[in-house]
């Protein structure tokens, strides 16, 4: 432990934002490498504490953060760990850094099943650091789930955050191409959620360096209109859900009319189109049958 007067501390803080990136970024940093907290931060000038304790040394916390500034690497694959909700996730450029705006996805779900206390199957498709379904499976311990993935390391990694929470076996892991992996499933599942690759081919190619250059395309390119793989899990979901099961996906910003008319296509009913903290519609749920 390294101890820093807090007077040299904030001034050494000023010094690294005017270099570039951003408060919320550097926070992020010190709380990963130097584990101060951004409740503990925010606090330091309001308190009279004399002196900050810090895990790692200023000059090796600088030291990430010029490669950050320099190079644009996300500070989650610079410390190989991503906040989720209350989830602290192991993550490297295997795996998306899971974004604020999925958290919404438990709520929904949390939500739509309040009234059930029964056991039910649910599927996380392209679960990449595994934040859905490991969030699903600590929420509802009785719930059996199943996640896969395309990538074996972010099977691996999910695996891995798992049972950094649990030592209970309510959710697996499986490689593979969407339903592939969990056939011996089908008409058996009470709930799917994916939150696919969607993002177009013409807006792939403009997305930020820090997007682009870092994290994986397989996880982010949805094809030319970004449908690819939403098209092909709506497809096969009423082979695999129960009658009145529930499929919930995210999508695109602009692509929920899309969404919605794929899945009445595909007979799925009572579809709607939920927004997110911006009002954006980014979400499409419905019933099969
Ligand atoms: C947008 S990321 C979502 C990751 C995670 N569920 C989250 O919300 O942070 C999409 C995930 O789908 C996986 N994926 C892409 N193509 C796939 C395929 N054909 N079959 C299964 N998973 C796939 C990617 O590897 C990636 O982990």
């Amino acid at each position: 432990m390294f101890n820093v007067s807090t007077d040299k501390f904030l001034k050494w803080k000023e010094k690294q934002l005017l270099k570039g990136s951003d408060k919320q970024s550097l926070d992020l940093l010190i709380d990963s490498v130097g584990s101060i907290s951004k409740k503990e931060l925010n606090l330091l000038k309001i308190k009279s504490n004399k002196t900050v304790t810090l895990e790692f040394t200023l000059d090796s916390i600088e030291f990430l953060w010029n490669k950050h500034i320099f190079s644009s690497i996300p500070i989650q694959y610079l410390t190989g760990v991503s906040y989720w909700r209350n989830l602290k996730l192991e993550v490297s450029n295997k795996v998306l850094i899971p974004r604020p705006e999925t958290e919404l996805i438990i709520d929904i779900v949390l939500e739509e099943f309040k009234n059930k206390d029964e056991k039910i199957i649910f599927a996380d498709l392209g679960t990449g650091s595994g934040a859905i379904s490991i969030a699903l499976a600590l929420a509802k311990p009785f719930w059996n789930g199943v996640a896969t993935d395309i990538d074996k390391n972010a099977v691996e990694i999910a695996l891995r955050n798992f049972s950094n929470y649990s030592n209970k076996s309510n959710l697996t892991f499986h490689y593979g191409h969407w339903w592939e992996p969990i056939k011996y499933l089908r008409g058996k599942i009470d709930l799917v959620i994916a939150n696919p690759p969607y993002i177009p081919q013409d807006i792939y190619s403009k997305l930020s360096v820090e997007v682009k250059d870092f994290e994986p395309k397989i996880a982010l390119l949805g094809g030319v209109d970004g449908l690819e793989h939403i098209n092909e899990i709506v497809r096969h979901a009423p082979l695999f859900l129960k009658e009145k099961g529930c499929l919930l996906l995210e999508h695109h910003y602009d692509q929920g009319d899309k969404v919605k008319k794929l899945f009445l296509e595909y007979g799925l009913t009572s579809v709607r189109v939920l927004k997110d903290f911006s009002g954006i519609g980014r979400f499409t749920i419905g019933r099969y049958k």
